[in-house]
């Protein structure tokens, strides 16, 4: 059975929705950069391993990174997922992972890569907005994407319904992404990611007015 290594900074809602997916993997730790995530607890709870690399004890972003991978090789990972995990990280790290590294990004991307991304988008004045769930470069927010879910920016939507609409997709998408990683079935060519069989969809599109 392969392993996996979750990174977390907070709520950690994808992680539960991975967790509660029952992926074929072993989760062998649920590493946080903060000792107060909440994530941690419910983690915990489940009888989960799970450790704090607190990122405020190293004095550089470097030192910190080699920390962080040196504790998660420790569990001989197949595959990395970050999951809320809001560290920006060096080009090193990201290398080393090199495809067994994903993350999942709230917005369409190549639109609205960084923070407030729900801000972003209504501020654009989109229509569509989304998720994304893509392996992780070492350019912020950019990778081979696996999939991606679009939700409809409502007139009436403000930062947190739309936040609501895209997360509810996020918990939908994570796990089938890692699913498909676990099971061996991701090719990237020539930066495009492709499921093997082609028989399923990399996109979804959620319905107009479904919250
Ligand atoms: C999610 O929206 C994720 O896409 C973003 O940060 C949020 C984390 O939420 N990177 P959670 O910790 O998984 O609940």
């Amino acid at each position: 059975m392969k392993n996996i290594v979750i990174l977390i900074s907070g709520r950690g809602s994808n992680m539960q929705a991975i967790v509660d997916a029952g992926v074929p993997a072993r989760l062998a730790a649920v590493i946080s950069n903060r000792g107060d995530a909440e994530g941690l607890t419910w983690a915990g709870g489940r009888g989960i391993a799970t450790d704090v690399v607190d990122h405020k004890a190293f004095p550089s972003r470097e030192a910190f990174d080699d920390a962080l991978a040196a504790r998660i090789d420790a569990e001989s990972p197949d595959l990395v997922i970050l999951a809320g995990f809001m560290r920006v990280l060096t080009e090193k790290f990201v290398r080393h992972y090199d495809g067994r590294l994903l993350n999942i990004h709230p917005s369409l991307l190549p639109s609205f890569p960084g923070l407030h991304t729900h801000r972003q988008a209504i501020g654009a004045g989109v229509k569509v907005h989304g998720c994304t769930v893509h392996f992780v470069t070492p350019a912020l927010d950019h990778g081979p994407i696996v999939i991606q879910s679009a939700v409809p920016v409502l007139t009436d939507d403000d930062e947190d319904s739309l936040a609501a609409r895209v997360l509810a997709q996020e918990h939908k998408i994570y796990p089938k992404a890692v699913r498909w990683f676990l099971e061996g079935n991701l090719v990237i060519v020539q930066g495009s990611v492709r499921v093997k069989g082609g028989s399923q969809s990399q996109f979804v599109m959620c319905n107009p007015g479904v919250s």
